[in-house]
């Protein structure tokens, strides 16, 4: 986006534009809300907003890919006042206030090549890039994980969705080239070097278009079930219980819900040992073992992302698995950088002998976290 599009829409200069990316789970899928692990990366895919303060206390935002006139609202907006598209930027004005800051007036444009409603967490790029504006130009030098926290709890509490804090932490905090070990219990954070290319190594995201089926509903009922585990274990979340105490569960359903949580923290675990060994290409299997059970345990893939699974596997993935929160949405594949034409062909033809929409498929690499752009 350039300054002129601001212009052109408010009829003055923007104070400057920030950003803020998508991002891709490389593994630690269900995790963050049971106090776990979760090992994301940012996206080059970015939300980028243009902001100016006003003298008033009206906030009016538009976005490009919603070519409209702009939503209006007061800066003292309460939940409830703001739909739609918007309910995400409304929500970070909400958040800040919340939280004692003094948010004034201001005019807002943001543009973003996240593909929506993909898993890429384009609202959470939507809620931190307006985060990251509002930080700089209220002077507020607030820490990215403190952002990273109103931005969440925008979504939670303005917008009503139950999610934790990997996607907003991802985009807040990425680093070009590294994965971002998350410990969403302490909120601490490693950077842990991923160096794809020098291992000749790609990470092929596909993007099987299947709609996010009910994943309000199940998103919310997967947390509840985890909340149910972890009472009846009588502990505070699965991150402090075993796979011994998981089996003594006698539920079906929640000892297998359980049973995914558990062992997908220690995939993380065993993920991030590996790479601080410079042992990339070694973590396939893990993240093929993470699908597995998010299919079998946690039942949250998808007919799309199962075939793309299958397909990227027999066409010699190393690993691969569905990423975000599941019923559709994207799947993540590590390929030997020279085999990612080829294995992208057979996804293609694989899915063109399906019922399913065309993929979209892009090899990417972790970039930059939050900031300003200009
Ligand atoms: C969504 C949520 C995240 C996380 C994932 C599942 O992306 O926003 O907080 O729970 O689902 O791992």
């Amino acid at each position: 986006m350039e300054k002129a599009e601001f212009v052109d829409t408010y009829g003055r200069e923007p104070e400057g534009l920030w950003f803020a990316p998508g991002r891709v789970n490389l593994i630690g899928e269900h995790t963050d809300y049971n106090d776990g692990f979760v090992l994301p990366f940012a996206l080059p895919q970015r939300t980028v907003a243009a902001a100016a303060l006003r003298d008033d206390d009206r906030v009016r935002v538009s976005s490009a890919q919603q070519p409209a006139d702009p939503v209006c609202f007061r800066a003292s907006t309460q939940p409830g006042d703001v739909p739609g598209w918007a309910a995400y930027a409304a929500g970070v004005v909400w958040a800040l206030t919340a939280r004692g800051h003094d948010v004034p007036g201001l005019d807002l444009l943001v543009d973003s090549d996240v593909p929506p409603g993909a898993g890429l967490s384009s609202s959470a790029s939507l809620e931190c890039a307006v985060a990251v504006a509002l930080d700089d130009l209220l002077g507020l030098h607030l820490d990215p994980v403190e952002l990273a926290l109103i931005a969440q709890q925008a979504e939670n509490d303005y917008v009503s969705v139950p999610c934790g804090v990997m996607d907003q932490m991802a985009s807040m905090l990425g680093r070009r080239g590294h994965v971002l070990f998350l410990d969403a219990r302490s909120l601490d954070v490693e950077h842990v070097p991923c160096p794809l290319e020098e291992a000749g190594l790609s990470l092929l995201v596909v993007d099987t278009r299947a709609p996010h089926r009910l994943v309000d509903g199940e998103y919310a009922d997967r947390r509840r079930s985890c909340e149910q585990a972890a009472a009846a274990l009588g502990i505070g979340s699965l991150r402090d219980s075993t796979l011994d105490q998981a089996q003594s569960l006698e539920d079906d359903r929640l000892r297998r819900r359980a049973r995914h949580v558990i062992s997908e923290n220690a995939r993380v675990l065993e993920v991030v040992g590996l790479l601080r060994q410079g042992r990339i290409a070694e973590t396939g299997p893990q993240l093929t073992a993470s699908h597995v059970s998010l299919r079998d345990e946690y039942e949250v893939s998808s007919p799309e992302q199962d075939v793309a699974v299958d397909t990227l596997l027999a066409a010699g993935a190393l690993g691969a698995r569905m990423t975000g929160a599941g019923f559709g949405g994207c799947v993540v594949a590590l390929v030997e950088a020279g085999a990612a034409d080829a294995i992208t062909e057979q996804v293609m033809r694989a899915f063109a002998e399906k019922p399913f929409d065309h993929p979209v498929t892009f090899v990417t690499s972790p970039a930059p976290g939050a900031g300003r752009l200009r």
